[in-house]
């Protein structure tokens, strides 16, 4: 079965072809950072512009590097929500009208069920009952994840996103948007023991997270060492991302441990990041849990995990109708 995946929910316009689910023919994704790269954060109405823009020629280039015909496609995947409202009418309204068009099924997909089956695009995938840790922008959540489309929400963030943070972080010390990368690359030049930063775990036992203790703390580094700060933004920006990087893997090995699960999948844009892949595969090793984290173009917002969900609902007679519409809020 072919299934065409569209994203549009936040700065990434994505279309891609996946085949049973599994196999990516193509997978095009028009990234909006240069836009938004000014402004130190998404602005919406620049984006929904942008997606405007970027959804039929990048369509067509799925379509065409994949090497199929229109009419080989048995279904349309669409990223519904959660995420910019503006930004999901521009790729859900354009799936509707082009599955009429096509005269395939459309079917509305949960942006983080998309993040959460990305590890089934990759070679090595988990097997089911599995503890799912989310680290994107907008979004830092475990869940107990049963099958391709049934997830229980375990614990999830109090206040900001684990990406959200990392991208704070960097404005605040003057490293331009997006932060993660940036801190990512900067990070190995720093000492991460150099500056203690809090660990926040809240109940250990239970899996929610905060991560504005911490922002707060760096801010107030700064605040403190106005004079001197800027000699020691690799110390500062490894110390920030060692402590984020503990206490996310703390919780997902205990969740996993909770739930009596020997797989651990790690995804969202922040999954991208190095220290914390290290830091979680050596935790979970050390309990003797199997962690599977997608390739890093597989961790930012991309429309083959939509399109890889999309295959899973279809099989099971599940499509949406032309009622259906986009939500802005997690529902998972
Ligand atoms: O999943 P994603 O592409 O979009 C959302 O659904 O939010 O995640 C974007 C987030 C941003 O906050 C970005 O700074 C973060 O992922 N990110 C990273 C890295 N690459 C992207 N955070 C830490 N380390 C990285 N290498
Ligand atoms: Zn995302």
């Amino acid at each position: 079965m072919l299934i065409l995946g569209i994203e549009t929910s936040c700065d990434e316009t994505a279309a891609a072809v996946v085949a049973d689910g599994v196999k990516i023919l193509s997978s095009a994704v028009s990234s909006q950072v240069e836009l938004h790269n000014p402004y130190g954060g998404v602005v919406p109405e620049l984006a929904s512009r942008k997606h405007l823009e970027a959804i039929v020629p990048l369509t067509d280039e799925a379509i065409r590097k994949a090497g199929i015909k229109k009419k080989d496609m048995d279904a349309i995947a669409v990223t519904q929500g959660p995420g910019l409202i503006g930004a999901l009418l521009i790729g859900f309204s354009f799936a509707k009208a082009y599955s009429y068009a096509l005269g395939i099924p459309y079917i509305g997909v949960d942006h983080l069920k998309g993040h959460i089956n990305s590890v089934f695009l990759e070679p090595d995938p988990p097997g089911f009952p599995f503890v799912a840790l989310l680290v994107s922008g907008g979004h830092t959540s475990i869940y107990y994840v049963r099958s391709h489309i049934e997830t229980e929400l375990m614990g999830q963030t109090r206040d900001d996103a684990a990406g959200e943070a990392f991208d704070k972080v960097a404005k605040m010390l003057g490293l331009g948007y997006p932060g993660g990368g940036i801190i990512d690359r900067i990070a190995p030049q720093g000492n991460p023991d150099k500056i203690a930063f809090p660990r926040t775990y809240l109940d250990k036992d239970g899996f929610d997270f905060s991560f504005s203790g911490i922002k707060t703390a760096v801010n107030r580094y700064i605040q403190t060492h106005a004079k001197t700060y800027h000699q020691e933004i690799p110390d500062i920006v490894a110390g920030f991302q060692e402590a984020v990087a503990d206490v996310l893997s703390y919780k997902s090995v205990h969740a996993a441990k909770e739930k009596g699960c020997e797989h651990i999948a790690v995804v969202g844009g922040v999954a991208a990041n190095r220290r914390l892949r290290e830091k979680i595969t050596q935790a979970a090793q050390a309990q003797g849990l199997a962690v599977h984290i997608p390739a890093f173009h597989l961790c930012g917002d991309n429309a083959a995990m939509i399109a890889a969900v999309g295959y899973h609902y279809l099989k099971n007679g599940i499509v949406s109708d032309m009622d259906t519409d986009v939500y802005s809020r997690a529902q998972l």
